[in-house]
């Protein structure tokens, strides 16, 4: 199955002779060798369209999330997320730059999701702002945030696009940092439960599919640190590597509280996913020894350890554990049983990976480092690494024994350094070639039969890229922040063919 052979290539094969004619005529035009020409014409007919297409069931998406998007950050009863409060301390993020208009999808959300349209995506990924929808993080519901989210969606379902929701992409109301800070407790799981809960109840008649946490790693391991202030929200200083642990485990169980939560809120049958960032790891070469090597990676290595492994088993990996030492989280009785109840999907986020072989050591696995020149994307951490969506994937059957669980890519895309041309046009060529490699991997998973059932673009705009603020540009749709003009790159050209087609072009 590795590099199936076209199913058709005999017939293609006559065809082309039959049609060796035209060739002439085309050698004669450009100028090409009739090698060259032979080559370009059978390879157009021959490999490409039978070799990259998808199911028709495929999901095609687009994602963004609401502090990265939103703007309107005071409007209508939204009090400050940590990301407000963050934002606003100077040198966290490049420019000084903050989400308070960002890309003002808050009030274009309309031209937007027309656009969104146009692309021919049936399937938009956004997130709920908790502190727009219960601004102290507990206590009353704010209705009219909750109503931005009831205009949003109804559009989208105006357009024929199915709307899925993330209920946290790292929000976090600002009151309960100041209550009992975030993630430190766990009475913040039981706050997302609720919040879960009443935002459910209100949207689930036009929304059925639920994401409940994105990238519980960036958050907590990012967002807590232990000498030094980390780069993400709330950017607390703990004392103990300890204490970073436990807010992993805390968002675990929001994770699972919120499920719960969910289940018993909606009033229509619903769908439940967790979003992870989990760390993929590359047989260098794909022998036997080096896929066993992967997958005890896989599970082994701590931020899948700790967070994957647990939400999808309902047990910490016990190798991460033992590394951990005293640092291991403090687990309370039947908290695991709530993590690791059943999903309905699995999110995976996909942007890089790391290369593994097999080696004579006590984990039967090393790491291999990346040469100097390895090729990037326009990120410190964006190593161009295209088989690492298919091996993800291929990792929850194998190493998870989760193989009927299905997959969506809930994010993949890539930072480019977009420039104007003279007549207005943005060719990412290079977000193109990412593109078109990590999408052949999404369809080698599928064709090997691998439940991996959609994909979402992230980005449809470029928007709010964290602690590089405005700098760094993930969309296929460009945003000129002063004007708050929408531009379609040519990558936004590239990926509506391939939906329209449901194949690679
Ligand atoms: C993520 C984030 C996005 C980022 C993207 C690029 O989930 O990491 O969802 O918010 O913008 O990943 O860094």
């Amino acid at each position: 199955m590795n590099d199936p052979e076209p199913k058709n290539s005999g017939s293609n094969r006559r065809t082309f002779l039959s049609q060796t004619a035209g060739l002439a005529a085309i050698v004669a035009a450009t100028g090409m060798t009739p090698a060259i020409a032979q080559a370009q014409s059978e390879s157009s007919r021959r490999i490409w369209p039978d070799r990259f297409s998808f199911p028709p069931d495929f999901g095609w998406g687009a994602a963004t999330a609401a502090y990265q998007v939103e703007g309107a950050a005071s409007e209508d009863g939204r009090k400050p997320s940590v990301w407000d409060t963050f934002s606003r301390v100077p040198g966290h993020v490049k420019n000084g730059d903050t989400g308070d208009v960002a890309c003002d999808h808050y009030h274009r959300f309309a031209d937007d999701v027309k656009l969104m349209a146009e692309l021919g995506v049936k399937h938009y990924r956004f997130s709920i702002a908790w502190p727009r929808v219960i601004p102290d993080g507990r206590g009353a519901v704010n209705e009219k945030g909750v109503d931005f989210y009831r205009r949003l969606t109804d559009t989208l379902l105006d357009h024929g696009i199915t709307p899925h929701a993330t209920l946290f992409h790292w929000d976090g109301p600002q009151a309960l940092e100041d209550l009992y800070g975030s993630w430190r407790s766990r009475e913040m799981a039981k706050d997302f439960a609720e919040y879960c809960s009443q935002t459910v109840k209100r949207l689930g008649d036009r929304i059925t599919n639920w994401m409940t946490i994105n990238e519980i790693y960036c958050f907590t391991y990012m967002g807590y640190g232990v000498d030094k202030t980390p780069p993400h929200a709330p950017g607390t200083i703990v004392k103990s590597r300890q204490e970073v642990l436990q807010t992993v485990h805390h968002a675990l169980l929001a994770h699972g509280l919120g499920t719960l939560a969910i289940r018993a809120a909606t009033p229509k049958p619903a769908n439940v996913a967790l979003v992870v960032n989990f760390d993929t790891y590359v047989p260098v070469l794909e022998t036997p020894e080096n896929i066993e090597a992967t997958k005890r990676a896989f599970v082994a290595e701590e931020h899948n350890g700790t967070v994957l492994v647990p939400a999808l088993t309902g047990a910490y990996n016990e190798t991460a554990i033992e590394t951990l030492g005293a640092n291991a989280p403090k687990v309370e009785d039947g908290d695991m049983k709530i993590i690791g109840q059943p999903l309905d999907t699995l999110g995976y986020n996909n942007y890089t990976g790391s290369y593994v072989r097999a080696a004579d050591n006590a984990r039967g696995y090393e790491i291999l480092p990346l040469p100097r020149e390895y090729p990037q994307m326009h990120m410190p951490w964006l190593n161009f690494v295209p088989e690492s969506l298919y091996w993800g994937v291929r990792m929850v059957s194998e190493a998870l024994g989760k193989k009927d669980l299905p997959i969506v890519i809930s994010e993949n895309g890539c930072a480019t350094d977009d420039e104007v041309t003279a007549n207005g046009e943005v060719l990412d060529l290079s977000r193109i070639m990412y593109l078109r490699s990590y999408l052949k991997n999404a369809h080698r998973a599928v064709s090997e039969g691998y439940p991996l059932k959609g994909y979402f673009h992230w980005s449809f705009m470029d928007n709010f890229e964290w602690t590089w603020g405005y700098t760094r540009r993930f969309g296929i749709t460009r945003v000129d922040y002063a004007t708050q003009t929408r531009t379609p790159k040519e990558s936004f050209r590239w990926y509506q063919k391939t939906i329209a087609e449901n194949r690679l072009v």
